[in-house]
């Protein structure tokens, strides 16, 4: 019989991580589903079914993500992946020249204290339970996958702080494989292009046809459904570790 596999998945309730929970569930995961307590999560844990869970987790809280992994070790006794896809986005200039008012400071620390602390913070408190697995037939004890996005590569105006975030994420890459390396661990990061998600439904239509022509092809936003796609084959590929992978049909931002 199939070994059940178990993940924690963050942002769960919504855009990428909420498609990532549907295909892992698909796949035949078990998974803890963690996003804020004034999320949708518990509907969208509902409308799922038995095989996921839903538990309130501000990531930035080292209690809330403590509460998860115990969750995630009393209900299966082990985790097998961690996907990081809880996150916010801000678009503003360093400096609006016109109003004479700098970016506010407190804006910029909470996109790093929700997209970089918050993604360090899970999974350097789940890793624990995923190095207690036994080695499976792939020699590995686990994986993990982290969300940073494009603005890491072709920042435009107004994202200073998304670039900052995203960047360190990809930054993280790296080392977070070689440290995780010895205990069989792996590591990558996807840096997604422009998705159709609850995180860009802001963009007036007319911007969102521009991104999408601009997009050498395919010619269209990406979907969430082809980022969960690119979490499974990098569970299914034991050669992708320490990468940080672009998924944006070729998107770039001049
Ligand atoms: N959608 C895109 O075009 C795009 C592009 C590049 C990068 N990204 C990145 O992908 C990630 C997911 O984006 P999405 O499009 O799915 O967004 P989304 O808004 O649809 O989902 C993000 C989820 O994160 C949750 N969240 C926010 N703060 C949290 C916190 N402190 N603790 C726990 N959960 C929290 C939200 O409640 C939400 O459910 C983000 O980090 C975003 O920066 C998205």
């Amino acid at each position: 019989m199939a070994k059940t596999l178990v993940s924690l998945v963050t942002g769960a309730a919504s855009g990428l991580g909420k498609a990532t929970v549907d295909r892992l569930v698909s796949e035949g995961y078990k998974v803890i589903m963690c996003d804020l307590a004034t999320s949708s999560g518990k509907s969208v844990a509902d409308s799922i079914g038995p095989n996921v869970k839903f538990v309130p987790t501000d990531v930035r809280s080292e209690a809330d993500v403590q509460n998860a992994v115990d969750v995630c070790h009393e209900l299966h006794g082990k985790l097998n992946l961690i996907v990081n896809c809880a996150g916010i986005s801000v678009a503003r200039k360093t400096y609006n020249f016109n109003k004479g008012s700098a970016h506010e400071l407190q804006e910029f620390s909470n996109l790093m204290m929700v997209n970089v602390v918050g993604t360090f913070n899970v999974l350097r408190l789940a890793v624990g339970l995923m190095g207690k697995n036994e080695i499976d037939e792939n020699g590995e004890r686990g994986v993990i996958v982290n969300t940073s996005g494009f603005a890491a590569f072709d920042g435009q105006m107004g994202q200073v702080a998304l670039s900052a975030c995203h960047g360190a994420i990809n930054s993280m890459t790296l080392p977070l494989a070689r440290d995780m390396a010895s205990q069989k661990i792996r590591h990558c990061t996807i840096a997604p292009g422009l998705f159709d998600t609850p995180l860009t439904q802001f963009l007036p239509d007319k911007v969102k046809s521009y991104f999408a022509d601009m997009t050498p092809l395919p010619k269209r936003m990406g979907q969430p459904e082809e980022f969960a796609n690119l979490v499974v084959s990098v569970v299914n590929n034991p050669f992708l570790n320490g990468e940080v992978i672009r998924l944006d049909g070729a998107l770039r931002f001049i």
